[in-house]
Protein backbone atom coordinates (compact mmCIF):
# COMPACT_ATOMS: atom_id res chain seq x y z
CA UNK A 1 0.00 0.00 0.00
CA UNK A 2 1.01 3.35 -0.57
CA UNK A 3 1.79 5.95 1.70
CA UNK A 4 -0.59 8.25 3.08
CA UNK A 5 2.65 11.19 3.42
CA UNK A 6 3.44 12.92 0.63
CA UNK A 7 6.76 13.80 0.10
CA UNK A 8 6.90 17.54 -1.70
CA UNK A 9 10.48 16.87 -2.28
CA UNK A 10 10.08 14.24 -4.65
CA UNK A 11 7.70 15.91 -6.47
CA UNK A 12 8.91 16.97 -10.30
CA UNK A 13 9.72 20.72 -10.65
CA UNK A 14 7.02 21.60 -13.07
CA UNK A 15 6.19 24.83 -14.18
CA UNK A 16 3.88 25.19 -11.48
CA UNK A 17 5.90 24.84 -8.91
CA UNK A 18 8.21 27.50 -10.75
CA UNK A 19 5.81 29.49 -10.52
CA UNK A 20 4.81 29.12 -6.72
CA UNK A 21 6.10 31.79 -4.84
CA UNK A 22 8.87 31.18 -2.50
CA UNK A 23 9.08 34.51 -0.42
CA UNK A 24 6.60 36.70 1.71
CA UNK A 25 7.12 39.27 -1.23
CA UNK A 26 6.66 37.25 -3.92
CA UNK A 27 3.20 36.29 -2.38
CA UNK A 28 1.01 39.21 -3.43
CA UNK A 29 -2.09 40.25 -1.81
CA UNK A 30 -3.92 38.33 1.57
CA UNK A 31 -2.32 41.16 3.97
CA UNK A 32 -4.07 40.74 7.08
CA UNK A 33 -3.79 37.04 6.87
CA UNK A 34 0.16 37.32 6.01
CA UNK A 35 0.57 39.98 8.81
CA UNK A 36 -1.34 37.66 11.37
CA UNK A 37 0.59 34.52 10.02
CA UNK A 38 3.91 35.89 10.40
CA UNK A 39 3.20 37.28 14.06
CA UNK A 40 2.50 33.65 14.88
CA UNK A 41 5.78 32.65 13.11
CA UNK A 42 8.31 35.63 14.61
CA UNK A 43 6.76 35.11 18.51
CA UNK A 44 7.41 31.24 18.23
CA UNK A 45 10.80 31.66 16.80
CA UNK A 46 11.91 33.97 19.15
CA UNK A 47 10.99 31.66 21.90
CA UNK A 48 12.23 28.95 20.02
CA UNK A 49 9.50 26.84 19.67
CA UNK A 50 7.22 26.76 17.27
CA UNK A 51 3.85 27.66 16.57
CA UNK A 52 -0.07 26.85 17.07
CA UNK A 53 -1.91 25.08 14.89
CA UNK A 54 -3.19 26.71 12.25
CA UNK A 55 -6.22 26.42 9.29
CA UNK A 56 -6.20 28.16 6.21
CA UNK A 57 -9.74 28.08 4.18
CA UNK A 58 -10.88 29.59 0.84
CA UNK A 59 -11.77 28.47 -2.71
CA UNK A 60 -9.17 26.26 -4.66
CA UNK A 61 -6.48 28.05 -6.16
CA UNK A 62 -5.87 31.07 -3.74
CA UNK A 63 -2.43 30.20 -2.61
CA UNK A 64 -3.43 28.04 0.66
CA UNK A 65 -0.82 25.30 -0.11
CA UNK A 66 1.54 28.04 -0.96
CA UNK A 67 1.02 29.68 1.89
CA UNK A 68 1.91 26.44 4.07
CA UNK A 69 5.11 26.64 2.36
CA UNK A 70 5.94 29.69 3.23
CA UNK A 71 5.39 29.21 6.95
CA UNK A 72 7.72 25.80 6.72
CA UNK A 73 10.55 27.66 4.79
CA UNK A 74 10.51 30.69 7.27
CA UNK A 75 10.38 28.09 10.31
CA UNK A 76 13.08 25.92 8.67
CA UNK A 77 11.18 23.22 8.88
CA UNK A 78 10.58 20.23 7.31
CA UNK A 79 7.68 19.97 5.73
CA UNK A 80 5.05 17.19 5.05
CA UNK A 81 2.17 16.92 3.10
CA UNK A 82 -0.87 14.95 3.71
CA UNK A 83 -4.62 15.19 2.74
CA UNK A 84 -7.52 14.10 4.91
CA UNK A 85 -8.51 11.31 2.00
CA UNK A 86 -5.35 9.61 2.64
CA UNK A 87 -5.71 8.95 6.31
CA UNK A 88 -8.55 6.45 6.57
CA UNK A 89 -7.26 4.25 9.36
CA UNK A 90 -5.61 5.22 12.87
CA UNK A 91 -2.40 3.50 12.27
CA UNK A 92 -2.12 5.77 9.08
CA UNK A 93 -2.50 8.69 11.16
CA UNK A 94 -0.40 7.38 14.30
CA UNK A 95 2.42 6.38 11.21
CA UNK A 96 2.32 9.79 10.30
CA UNK A 97 2.58 11.27 13.59
CA UNK A 98 5.13 9.29 15.47
CA UNK A 99 7.19 9.92 12.33
CA UNK A 100 7.75 13.00 12.02
CA UNK A 101 11.28 14.63 12.97
CA UNK A 102 10.91 17.01 15.49
CA UNK A 103 9.65 20.88 14.70
CA UNK A 104 8.48 19.69 11.18
CA UNK A 105 5.23 21.47 9.83
CA UNK A 106 2.31 18.93 9.25
CA UNK A 107 0.42 19.91 5.80
CA UNK A 108 -3.02 18.08 6.20
CA UNK A 109 -4.75 19.35 2.73
CA UNK A 110 -8.76 18.76 2.51
CA UNK A 111 -8.87 18.74 6.08
CA UNK A 112 -12.24 18.19 6.44
CA UNK A 113 -12.37 14.91 4.94
CA UNK A 114 -10.66 13.36 7.73
CA UNK A 115 -13.27 10.63 9.41
CA UNK A 116 -14.80 11.65 13.18
CA UNK A 117 -12.76 8.57 14.39
CA UNK A 118 -9.47 10.11 13.05
CA UNK A 119 -10.42 13.52 14.25
CA UNK A 120 -10.83 12.34 17.45
CA UNK A 121 -7.39 10.78 17.50
CA UNK A 122 -6.18 13.96 16.69
CA UNK A 123 -7.32 16.04 19.05
CA UNK A 124 -4.90 14.79 22.13
CA UNK A 125 -1.87 15.52 19.41
CA UNK A 126 -2.93 18.86 19.24
CA UNK A 127 -3.41 19.69 22.50
CA UNK A 128 -0.99 18.07 24.58
CA UNK A 129 1.41 16.34 22.28
CA UNK A 130 0.15 13.02 22.95
CA UNK A 131 -1.01 10.05 21.14
CA UNK A 132 -3.62 7.80 22.57
CA UNK A 133 -3.47 4.20 20.73
CA UNK A 134 -5.31 0.97 21.57
CA UNK A 135 -3.63 -2.23 21.02
CA UNK A 136 -4.95 -5.36 20.65
CA UNK A 137 -9.11 -5.88 20.51
CA UNK A 138 -11.90 -7.22 23.06
CA UNK A 139 -11.06 -7.44 26.78
CA UNK A 140 -6.85 -7.54 26.18
CA UNK A 141 -7.42 -4.10 24.67
CA UNK A 142 -4.86 -2.05 26.80
CA UNK A 143 -4.32 1.86 25.65
CA UNK A 144 -0.88 2.92 25.28
CA UNK A 145 0.18 6.50 25.59
CA UNK A 146 3.02 7.83 23.13
CA UNK A 147 4.42 11.10 23.54
CA UNK A 148 5.21 13.34 20.13
CA UNK A 149 7.58 15.11 18.86
CA UNK A 150 6.96 19.03 18.74
CA UNK A 151 5.16 19.74 15.26
CA UNK A 152 2.68 22.72 13.82
CA UNK A 153 -0.30 21.00 11.96
CA UNK A 154 -1.13 23.61 8.83
CA UNK A 155 -5.13 22.65 7.93
CA UNK A 156 -6.59 23.62 4.22
CA UNK A 157 -9.86 23.33 3.46
CA UNK A 158 -12.24 24.95 0.52
CA UNK A 159 -15.22 23.37 2.58
CA UNK A 160 -14.72 25.33 6.02
CA UNK A 161 -18.02 24.46 6.91
CA UNK A 162 -17.73 21.17 6.56
CA UNK A 163 -15.29 20.91 9.34
CA UNK A 164 -16.29 20.12 12.67
CA UNK A 165 -16.80 22.40 15.68
CA UNK A 166 -14.39 20.46 17.83
CA UNK A 167 -11.26 20.75 15.46
CA UNK A 168 -11.96 23.99 14.07
CA UNK A 169 -11.56 24.81 17.65
CA UNK A 170 -8.18 23.08 18.01
CA UNK A 171 -6.53 25.48 15.75
CA UNK A 172 -4.92 27.73 18.23
CA UNK A 173 -2.81 29.76 16.00
CA UNK A 174 -5.70 30.73 14.21
CA UNK A 175 -8.24 30.21 11.41
CA UNK A 176 -8.13 32.51 8.92
CA UNK A 177 -10.17 32.67 5.46
CA UNK A 178 -8.21 33.42 2.11
CA UNK A 179 -10.76 35.33 -0.29
CA UNK A 180 -10.37 35.48 -4.11
CA UNK A 181 -8.25 38.65 -5.30
CA UNK A 182 -8.88 42.27 -6.76
CA UNK A 183 -7.58 42.94 -9.93
CA UNK A 184 -4.73 44.72 -9.08
CA UNK A 185 -3.29 41.69 -7.08
CA UNK A 186 -3.64 39.50 -10.01
CA UNK A 187 -1.91 42.08 -12.41
CA UNK A 188 0.76 41.93 -9.94
CA UNK A 189 0.57 38.37 -9.74
CA UNK A 190 0.51 38.15 -13.94
CA UNK A 191 3.23 40.50 -14.13
CA UNK A 192 5.40 38.34 -12.02
CA UNK A 193 4.59 34.95 -13.59
CA UNK A 194 5.28 36.26 -17.55
CA UNK A 195 8.37 37.48 -16.56
CA UNK A 196 9.59 33.85 -14.71
CA UNK A 197 8.38 32.55 -18.38
CA UNK A 198 10.42 34.86 -20.50
CA UNK A 199 7.01 36.56 -21.89
CA UNK A 200 7.12 39.95 -23.10
CA UNK A 201 3.43 40.87 -21.86
CA UNK A 202 1.99 44.48 -22.78
CA UNK A 203 0.09 45.81 -19.80
CA UNK A 204 -2.73 45.76 -22.25
CA UNK A 205 -2.50 41.79 -22.13
CA UNK A 206 -1.92 41.71 -18.00
CA UNK A 207 -4.94 43.47 -17.86
CA UNK A 208 -6.94 41.04 -20.06
CA UNK A 209 -5.85 37.99 -17.94
CA UNK A 210 -6.82 39.27 -15.19
CA UNK A 211 -9.99 40.32 -15.85
CA UNK A 212 -10.84 36.67 -17.19
CA UNK A 213 -8.91 34.89 -14.04
CA UNK A 214 -12.04 34.79 -11.85
CA UNK A 215 -10.27 36.31 -9.27
CA UNK A 216 -7.82 33.18 -8.71
CA UNK A 217 -3.76 32.98 -8.97
CA UNK A 218 -4.09 29.84 -9.86
CA UNK A 219 -6.25 30.10 -12.79
CA UNK A 220 -4.73 33.93 -13.72
CA UNK A 221 -1.15 31.82 -13.95
CA UNK A 222 -2.64 28.55 -16.29
CA UNK A 223 -4.93 31.11 -18.54
CA UNK A 224 -1.60 33.29 -19.00
CA UNK A 225 0.42 29.76 -20.16
CA UNK A 226 -2.20 28.74 -22.62
CA UNK A 227 -2.39 32.50 -24.03
CA UNK A 228 1.55 31.59 -24.81
CA UNK A 229 0.85 28.68 -26.46
CA UNK A 230 -1.30 30.00 -28.60
CA UNK A 231 0.50 32.92 -29.56
CA UNK A 232 3.59 30.20 -30.07
CA UNK A 233 1.91 28.34 -31.97
CA UNK A 234 0.71 31.31 -34.34
CA UNK A 235 4.06 32.85 -34.25
CA UNK A 236 2.21 36.39 -33.26
CA UNK A 237 3.10 38.55 -30.45
CA UNK A 238 1.07 38.97 -27.33
CA UNK A 239 -1.74 41.70 -27.76
CA UNK A 240 -5.06 42.31 -26.59
CA UNK A 241 -6.31 41.09 -30.27
CA UNK A 242 -4.41 38.07 -29.50
CA UNK A 243 -6.06 37.38 -26.11
CA UNK A 244 -9.39 37.82 -27.16
CA UNK A 245 -8.82 35.41 -30.23
CA UNK A 246 -7.27 32.81 -27.91
CA UNK A 247 -9.97 33.61 -25.18
CA UNK A 248 -12.91 32.85 -27.44
CA UNK A 249 -10.88 29.85 -28.65
CA UNK A 250 -11.16 28.09 -25.16
CA UNK A 251 -14.67 29.44 -25.02
CA UNK A 252 -14.03 31.92 -21.96
CA UNK A 253 -15.81 35.50 -22.14
CA UNK A 254 -14.92 38.43 -20.86
CA UNK A 255 -15.74 38.26 -17.22
CA UNK A 256 -13.61 35.13 -17.24
CA UNK A 257 -17.22 32.81 -17.66
CA UNK A 258 -17.38 29.46 -19.82
CA UNK A 259 -20.20 28.02 -21.55
CA UNK A 260 -21.06 25.67 -17.99
CA UNK A 261 -21.28 28.92 -16.30
CA UNK A 262 -23.57 30.59 -18.86
CA UNK A 263 -25.79 27.42 -18.55
CA UNK A 264 -25.63 27.54 -14.84
CA UNK A 265 -27.29 31.09 -15.39
CA UNK A 266 -29.54 30.37 -18.20
CA UNK A 267 -31.55 27.03 -16.60
CA UNK A 268 -31.83 29.52 -13.35
CA UNK A 269 -33.35 31.77 -15.54
CA UNK A 270 -35.40 30.26 -18.32
CA UNK A 271 -36.36 26.56 -15.93
CA UNK A 272 -36.70 28.67 -12.74
CA UNK A 273 -37.40 32.09 -13.79
CA UNK A 274 -34.97 33.42 -12.21
CA UNK A 275 -35.46 31.92 -8.64
CA UNK A 276 -35.34 31.53 -5.94
CA UNK A 277 -34.24 27.32 -6.57
CA UNK A 278 -33.42 24.85 -4.27
CA UNK A 279 -29.39 24.08 -5.25
CA UNK A 280 -30.59 19.92 -5.34
CA UNK A 281 -33.25 21.40 -7.70
CA UNK A 282 -30.94 22.99 -10.25
CA UNK A 283 -28.06 20.59 -10.37
CA UNK A 284 -30.74 17.98 -11.49
CA UNK A 285 -31.29 20.38 -14.30
CA UNK A 286 -28.11 20.45 -14.61
CA UNK A 287 -27.06 17.10 -14.72
CA UNK A 288 -24.97 17.82 -12.32
CA UNK A 289 -23.70 16.80 -8.90
CA UNK A 290 -24.77 19.80 -6.34
CA UNK A 291 -21.75 19.28 -4.76
CA UNK A 292 -19.95 20.17 -7.68
CA UNK A 293 -22.60 23.16 -8.18
CA UNK A 294 -22.40 24.95 -5.19
CA UNK A 295 -18.51 24.57 -4.46
CA UNK A 296 -17.39 24.61 -8.40
CA UNK A 297 -20.21 27.03 -10.48
CA UNK A 298 -21.53 29.01 -7.46
CA UNK A 299 -18.91 31.24 -5.73
CA UNK A 300 -17.28 33.15 -8.55
CA UNK A 301 -20.92 33.69 -10.06
CA UNK A 302 -21.59 35.19 -5.94
CA UNK A 303 -18.83 37.37 -6.26
CA UNK A 304 -19.66 38.39 -9.75
CA UNK A 305 -22.80 39.45 -7.95
CA UNK A 306 -24.81 37.59 -11.10
CA UNK A 307 -26.08 35.26 -8.21
CA UNK A 308 -27.60 35.67 -4.71
CA UNK A 309 -28.29 33.01 -2.52
CA UNK A 310 -31.24 33.11 0.17
CA UNK A 311 -32.69 30.78 2.21
CA UNK A 312 -35.25 30.01 -0.22
CA UNK A 313 -32.71 29.25 -2.77
CA UNK A 314 -30.67 30.45 -6.07
CA UNK A 315 -32.14 33.88 -7.24
CA UNK A 316 -30.75 35.39 -10.42
CA UNK A 317 -29.80 39.06 -9.88
CA UNK A 318 -30.56 42.39 -11.70
CA UNK A 319 -27.18 41.81 -12.90
CA UNK A 320 -27.06 38.36 -13.84
CA UNK A 321 -29.89 39.02 -15.96
CA UNK A 322 -28.00 42.29 -17.77
CA UNK A 323 -25.23 40.08 -18.42
CA UNK A 324 -27.38 37.03 -19.72
CA UNK A 325 -28.83 39.62 -22.09
CA UNK A 326 -25.46 40.69 -23.82
CA UNK A 327 -25.18 43.78 -21.72
CA UNK A 328 -21.15 44.74 -21.56
CA UNK A 329 -19.42 47.17 -19.13
CA UNK A 330 -21.30 45.81 -16.20
CA UNK A 331 -18.69 47.26 -13.65
N1 LIG B 1 -0.79 35.24 -3.15
C1 LIG B 1 -0.23 34.71 -4.25
N2 LIG B 1 0.72 35.38 -4.92
C2 LIG B 1 1.25 34.86 -6.04
N3 LIG B 1 0.92 33.66 -6.57
C3 LIG B 1 -0.03 32.95 -5.94
C4 LIG B 1 -0.64 33.42 -4.74
N4 LIG B 1 -1.53 32.51 -4.32
C5 LIG B 1 -1.47 31.50 -5.20
N5 LIG B 1 -0.58 31.76 -6.18
C6 LIG B 1 -0.30 30.91 -7.37
O1 LIG B 1 -1.44 30.09 -7.59
C7 LIG B 1 -1.10 28.71 -7.55
C8 LIG B 1 -2.17 27.99 -6.77
O2 LIG B 1 -2.05 28.27 -5.39
P1 LIG B 1 -2.21 27.13 -4.26
O3 LIG B 1 -1.87 25.80 -4.84
O4 LIG B 1 -1.46 27.57 -3.07
O5 LIG B 1 -3.78 27.23 -4.02
P2 LIG B 1 -4.68 26.43 -2.97
O6 LIG B 1 -5.48 27.45 -2.26
O7 LIG B 1 -3.84 25.52 -2.17
O8 LIG B 1 -5.65 25.60 -3.94
P3 LIG B 1 -6.46 24.21 -3.64
O9 LIG B 1 -7.63 24.56 -2.79
O10 LIG B 1 -6.90 23.76 -5.00
O11 LIG B 1 -5.50 23.27 -3.01
C9 LIG B 1 0.28 28.64 -6.91
O12 LIG B 1 1.08 27.65 -7.50
C10 LIG B 1 0.88 30.01 -7.14
O13 LIG B 1 1.66 29.98 -8.33
MG1 LIG C 1 -3.78 23.45 -2.15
Amino acid sequence: MSSPLIDDSSLPASLDAALRPSRWDEYVGQKQVKANVRIAIDAAKKRGGMPEHILFYGPPGVGKTTLANLVAATLESPLKSTSGVAIERAGDLAAILTNLEPNTVLFIDEIHRLSRKIEELLYPALESGHLDLVLGKGPSARTVELSLPPFTLIGATTRVAELSGPLRSRFGGGVYQLDFYNEGDLRDIIRRSALLLNLKAPEEVIERVAARSRATPRVANALLKRIRDFSEVHERTLSAALCDEACELFGIDAYGLTKDDRRYLETLLMSFRGGPAGVRALAAGLHEDPDTVEHIYEPYLLRLGFLERSSRGRILTQKGRAYLQGESNLF
